[in-house]
């Protein structure tokens, strides 16, 4: 199981009804089904024959795993469940997908790693009415995944949290990285862009800051 995957699952508990919106191969869904880490799991895809792969594999690990076809939370009873998760899509498409939990008051848990644009996956959760609760960062075959634990309630985060989520030493690398790519964007930039030499500056300074206050 690759790392990624494993890191989702490790945010997942004993007590979920886990829906796992967009589970392609069911590795997640397989893992912890078969190490009985989990209470209930329905895998969806929008892709009939994405859902045929995970069905293969489950049949293939003579497990029993509801699967259904759909796009995003449509036909799904909320009520059965309490969790969520969405790794491997982009925040908008995540958004979208989580937008149908506007007047919901079962699920309590989002387990979400998005591609992209992480600020603003934490601003549009944040208004769904869920916190940030935790984060896990890891590095595979030299891509950065940060993986989010929101709950439901409300606990404001910092600017800074915003941006670049909670202070944590599994980051260090990540901080390191970012530094980095900023750097390059800069060492690219025409002399005359005052505007965005000035922002990729000062998240650089931001960063070293973080990056202190994380050691
Ligand atoms: C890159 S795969 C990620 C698979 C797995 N969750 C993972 O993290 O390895 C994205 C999957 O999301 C599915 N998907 C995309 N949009 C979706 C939607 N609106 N509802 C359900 N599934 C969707 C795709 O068909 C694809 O199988």
């Amino acid at each position: 199981m690759n790392k990624r995957i494993l890191s989702i699952a490790n945010f997942i508990d004993i007590n979920d009804k886990l829906i796992d919106v967009g589970c392609d191969h069911g590795y997640l869904g397989i893992y912890l089904i078969q190490n009985n880490l989990v209470s209930d799991i329905l895998l969806t895809d929008i892709s009939q024959s994405a859902l045929n792969v995970a069905i293969n594999n489950i049949n293939k690990s003579h497990l029993n795993i509801k699967t259904l076809v759909t796009d995003g939370l449509n036909n799904i009873d909320l009520n059965k469940y309490n969790t969520i998760s969405i790794s491997g899509m982009g925040t908008t498409s995540i958004i979208k997908i989580l937008n149908k939990l506007k007047n919901n008051n079962t699920i309590n848990k989002l387990v979400i790693q998005s591609n992209n644009d992480l600020k603003l996956l934490r601003e549009e959760i944040i208004k769904l009415g869920y916190y940030l609760d935790d984060e896990i960062t890891l590095k595979e075959n030299d891509i950065f995944y940060v993986i989010c634990k929101f709950i439901k309630g409300n606990k404001k985060l910092s600017n800074d949290e915003i941006k670049f989520g909670l202070l944590k030493k599994d980051k260090i690398p990540y901080y390191n990285y970012l530094i980095s790519q900023n750097n390059k964007i800069l060492s690219l930039l025409p002399k005359d862009n005052i505007k965005d030499k000035q922002k990729l500056e000062s998240e650089i300074i931001i960063l070293n800051k973080l990056l202190e206050e994380s050691r």
